[in-house]
């Protein structure tokens, strides 16, 4: 790490305007990470602006989500989850996650299960991160994913030790992951897109 660590870091909201004209795409962007040094908050939020560039951005952080006990899980997803309203009004999803154990974290898993309609027919994009860059949490991701009735951008990000690149102001990566990041996004965004209308227009029939 450098001198900056990530509890010096200053926390933004977590709704953030979209600067863009037009309809705006509902983009929620999720921190996957909850321990107390994680450093997942610090690159959600660097997701978070970049992203707002061109929607409207709410960032659903998993250590803030305050689940009931496993106990009262049920298929399909269960009544009760303080975030379920904010995940139903996101046209696309961001998730930003760290690889755990060559997989996602615990804590996003949890966030997943306890919701099923709310995902469903929208498209996500993957922010990985780990010493190699953590695309095996993602490539478990699309697979949960699918499940899901979700769609998985082709290009995702993989951050390799993104540690080396904070900065005073948080997260200041080389331009080569601006660059796969705002890829990612467009994807995204056509997805985000074609489906909006889709669920709009064409709810789709067993
Ligand atoms: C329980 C645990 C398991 C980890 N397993 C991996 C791993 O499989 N691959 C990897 O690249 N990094 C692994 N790491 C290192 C993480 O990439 C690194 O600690 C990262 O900062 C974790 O994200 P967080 O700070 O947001 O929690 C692991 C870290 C933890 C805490």
């Amino acid at each position: 790490m450098t001198e900056t660590t990530v509890t010096d870091l200053p926390t933004l909201p977590a709704t953030l305007p979209a600067t863009g004209g037009g309809e705006p795409l509902r983009i929620a962007v999720v921190a996957a990470s909850v321990r107390d040094q994680r450093m997942g908050r610090t690159l959600a939020e660097w997701a978070a602006f970049r992203a707002a560039t061109d929607a409207e951005v709410d960032l659903i952080d998993c250590a803030d989500c305050v689940l009931p006990g496993d106990g009262e899980l049920r298929p399909g997803g269960s009544s009760g989850s303080p975030v379920a309203a904010r995940i139903d009004a996101a046209d696309a999803f961001v998730f930003v996650t760290p690889e755990y154990n060559h997989s996602y974290p615990a804590s996003l898993k949890r966030l997943i299960d306890w919701h099923y309609r709310e995902w469903m027919f929208k498209p996500a994009t993957v922010l990985s991160y780990g010493v190699q860059g953590g695309l095996l949490a993602t490539e478990h991701l699309r697979g949960v994913f699918a499940e899901l009735h979700m769609v998985t951008t082709r290009r995702v990000v993989g951050l390799r030790t993104p540690w080396d690149d904070l900065g005073p102001a948080g997260y200041a990566p080389p331009a080569a992951v601006e660059q796969a990041y705002d890829a990612a996004l467009h994807e995204l965004g056509w997805w985000a897109t074609v489906l909006r209308s889709a669920r709009r227009d064409r709810p789709f029939a067993r």
